[in-house]
């Protein structure tokens, strides 16, 4: 006999419905087609022993399984539960009255209990879109699964409760949309707060630009000078994920399996701060059977590298592309993948390798060649990708000591708000386009023009700062945020200077 189940499978972060087709006839031997993978291929050895576990049995007899469509790869054991629901039906033990209208996948143990799987908020989107009305997986997955409207989730434990289910023994419950996922919750809560940190008054203002306009930083200082504990801070002041946003980077936190059991939807943007040893595969995505990359894991967020001449050159160099389409293509011999990768990019570093270059009090005892080495591993593109440069000094002793109240994240946050949403109404036509970092040259040919005498400020600051041109673009940029956070259509004066200040690495001084 022959019946039709269906899985899914993820390829990027779309699913596609997969057919699964088992045929039961005179013969003996089992058959696998429509491209398995190896997985896939052995999957046969848990699906007997889950069967014979909960008192069913194996068909002695010729069994065909066919995945469609067949042209392309299907791997994983995620459909180990679907072809052993297949075998079960085509083998007359359960009945194939319902099957056409679920989805159905789960990875299976020897005895019959059900392991979880990769990619259910894509495989849930697309089911509800191909008009299924359940999903059946591993209990685990079911909250990840229930986020979308419109179509059932229900999450199970062993192969026995499909079985029941199809027979109409025992029904499925299906797992409630978890409610937060509806509140609206446009407030963020983070244990890390700017009022934490005293003074700091101007870093925290360049902080405060670079959310409002999504533009990448990099943060300069010796060590101590609280760099890192900055940094951290900043996903305190960014605006609410819209849901748009959080489905798109919960997609990519559930291909990759790094969804916390607790959390269904991503409400808050996601940090990333890998460490200086990861490869470059681990930060950009890729490998045999590609993964997303922390690129990708942090997209709609922030990703923090500390330390940046630490990291190797070659992972710096992979992160070049990606900074400038904010996606990533792995391309494989039969397949090409694409991730979004749109992330604001926030690093640290010293100045050198002692760390007191340009000290008020310390002694920097690197050498000038030692410098130049060191600040060189970031030179040219990478930093051409970096809107503001700034150079993070200590707080003097009495300043740390202060007990005066220091301004909440959730206050500076409500004003990056504000920019942002002139930002959108500006690039509401774009769906690439959110802020003002993403702006390609037209808009900023378009978008930023200088009177005559913010012309000449610029001039005369490129010349007398000795200022490379890729500095050009970047500040008027900076400078169109800083003046829609003060609300003018027109650039000024004071928004072109200030935008100037934050320069430091293109003068010649810092890299020749
Ligand atoms: N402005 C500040 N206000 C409060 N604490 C600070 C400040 N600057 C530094 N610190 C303290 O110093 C520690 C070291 O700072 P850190 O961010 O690790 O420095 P860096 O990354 O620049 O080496 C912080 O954890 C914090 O306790
Ligand atoms: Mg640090
Ligand atoms: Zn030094």
């Amino acid at each position: 006999m022959l019946v039709k189940t269906f899985s899914s499978a993820v390829y990027g972060i779309e699913a596609t419905t997969i057919s699964v087709e088992v045929n039961v006839s005179t013969g003996t031997k089992y058959y696998i087609v429509g491209l398995p993978d190896n997985a896939i291929k052995e999957s046969l050895q848990r699906i007997e022993s889950a069967i014979l576990s909960i008192g069913c049995r194996m068909p002695r007899q010729k069994i065909v399984v066919n995945l469609a469509p067949a042209d392309i790869r299907k791997e994983g054991s995620a459909y180990d539960l679907t072809i052993a629901i297949g075998i079960l039906a085509a083998s007359s033990q359960i009945s194939d009255q319902k099957l056409a209208d679920y989805i159905i996948l789960g990875e299976l143990s020897l005895d019959g209990s059900v392991q979880p799987v990769k990619g259910v908020l894509p495989i849930a989107i697309q089911a509800k879109q191909d008009g299924f009305k359940g999903i059946i997986l591993p209990h685990i997955n079911a909250a990840e699964a229930a986020v979308v409207n419109g179509i059932d989730a229900f999450g199970i434990e062993h192969l026995q409760q499909v079985v029941d289910f199809f027979n109409e023994k025992t029904p499925l419950i299906h797992t409630e949309r978890d409610s937060a996922v509806d509140a609206s919750t446009d407030f963020v809560t983070t244990e890390l707060d700017f009022a934490d940190v005293k003074g700091q008054q101007n870093i925290k203002r360049a902080l405060e630009i670079a959310a409002a306009g999504g533009h990448n930083i990099i943060l300069i200082g010796p060590p101590g000078a609280g760099k890192t504990m900055l940094a951290k801070r900043l996903p305190s002041i960014l605006p609410a994920l819209t849901f748009e946003e959080s489905l798109e980077t919960t997609k990519i936190h559930s291909v990759s399996g790094h969804l916390s059991q607790k959390e269904s939807l991503m409400t808050t943007r996601p940090f990333l701060a890998p460490h200086h040893t990861i490869s470059d595969i681990a930060l950009v995505g890729g490998g045999s059977s590609p993964q997303p990359g922390e690129i990708s894991l942090a997209h709609n967020g922030v990703l923090f590298l500390d330390e940046l001449p630490e990291f190797k050159r070659s992972v710096l160099e992979v992160m070049r592309q990606p900074l400038e389409s904010r996606s990533i293509t792995i391309s494989r011999a039969r397949f090409t993948v694409d991730y979004p990768a749109s992330f604001m990019l926030v690093a640290a570093m010293n100045p050198c390798p002692c760390g007191y270059y340009n000290h008020p009090d310390k002694e920097c005892l690197c050498g000038s060649l030692a410098v130049q080495r060191y600040l060189s591993k970031i030179s040219g593109p990478l930093l051409d990708r970096i809107d503001l440069h700034i150079e993070v000094t200590p707080v003097a002793f009495d300043e740390l000591t202060d007990h005066g109240e220091s301004e909440k994240s959730e206050t500076i946050r409500q004003r990056v708000m504000q920019a942002r949403t002139i930002q959108e109404q500006r690039f509401i036509s774009e769906k690439l386009i959110h802020c003002n970092a993403q702006m390609s040259t037209q808009y900023v040919q378009k978008l930023c023009l200088l009177d005559e005498s913010g012309k000449q400020l610029l001039k005369n600051a490129m010349e007398r700062l000795n200022l490379s041109a890729r500095a050009y673009d970047r500040i008027l940029k900076v400078a169109r945020t800083i003046a829609d956070m003060d609300e003018e259509s027109h650039i000024l004066n004071r928004h072109l200077a200030e935008a100037i200040q934050f320069r430091n690495l293109d003068r010649e001084t810092w890299i020749g």
